[in-house]
């Protein structure tokens, strides 16, 4: 005769076993080569981590593996500081730019390419944005701004792009050195009585057959003036640029207009349309 074992029993036994060897895996006493091998899994971790965290950042930053490398590894507070002001304020990304926006900059870097050779400027360039991007294309970029402190900034975020103080009106260039200018929501400050000043320097600095993108807030030449921009109690008027004025300014001054492009508003702190102008300066 033979006794049927019922099967809750035979299940609840084998729980049992499984029970004990979890039990036997993590409490038994472990060796020093084992203590060793968790050790050096822990290191190969944090590596992999840093690693990880790294090409993100690059990726994010649009900036050269080594300067981000060189940020993460620098010692506290700058590296924290970088890191913070590279998550939250960001540098060209879909976080900051609409499609359009960034879609213009990919294709004046590949205009560029295609034109004569020197150096690109980023005018009016802020903490360097556009210079990183310019420079993590291949481009020999350079940043100028009339302000220090956004001088100071751009230096301290992309060590290896060279910044150099100038204005728009007075850059600090030899004259037909420059292959591409960049003027990125710098000729915002600029009364449009004296955008043709600033573009007669551009078509100075830039060899025959250069590009220049302007991107700027678009609208019918209106004022803005705050009381306290930025946080600060200083007064500043930034003015809402005619795109069909700009690209008549350029034409006026020699330039020949590639593309001029007017979007809507799309990103959350934008209240009017944007506006971007590619031009070349023709070869003779
Ligand atoms: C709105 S911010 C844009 C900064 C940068 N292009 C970006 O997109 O992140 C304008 C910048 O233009 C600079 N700027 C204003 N007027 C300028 C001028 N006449 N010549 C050169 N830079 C100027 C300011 O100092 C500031 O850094």
């Amino acid at each position: 005769m033979t006794t049927q074992v019922p099967s809750g029993i035979e299940s609840s036994s084998a729980t049992a076993s499984v029970r004990m060897s979890w039990r036997a895996i993590l409490f038994a006493p472990i060796g020093d080569d084992q203590r060793r091998r968790r050790g050096s899994d822990a290191v190969r971790l944090i590596l992999a981590s840093l690693a990880v965290l790294c090409a993100v950042l690059v990726l994010r930053s649009n900036s050269h593996p080594e300067d981000v490398i060189a940020h993460v590894l620098s010692p506290p507070p700058y590296g924290i500081r970088w890191l913070v002001t590279l998550i939250w304020i960001g540098e060209i990304s879909s976080a900051t730019e609409a499609p359009i926006d960034r879609s213009l900059l990919v294709a004046f870097v590949e205009l560029v390419q295609s034109g004569p050779s020197g150096r690109v400027a980023d005018i009016g360039c802020g903490p360097g944005r556009v210079a990183a991007l310019l420079a993590r294309s291949g481009l020999d970029a350079v940043g100028v701004d009339v302000s220090e402190g956004m001088l100071a900034a751009a230096r301290k975020a992309h060590p290896r792009i060279p910044f150099e103080k100038g204005g728009l009106a007075a850059l600090p260039f030899e004259s037909e050195v420059l292959a591409g200018a960049v003027c990125w929501y710098s000729i915002i400050y600029t009364p449009p009585e004296r955008l043709g000043e600033a573009f007669r320097e551009l078509e100075r600095v830039l060899v025959p057959g250069g590009h220049v993108l302007l991107g700027f807030q678009a609208g019918s030449c209106e004022p803005i003036r705050r009381q306290a921009a930025h946080g600060t109690n200083l007064p500043l008027t930034n003015y809402l640029h005619n795109p069909s004025g700009v690209a008549a300014l350029l034409e006026e001054v020699g330039f020949t207009i590639f593309a001029q492009v007017v979007r809507a508003a799309d990103l959350e702190h934008e209240t009017s349309p944007q506006g971007f102008v590619i031009a070349s300066r023709p070869v003779e």
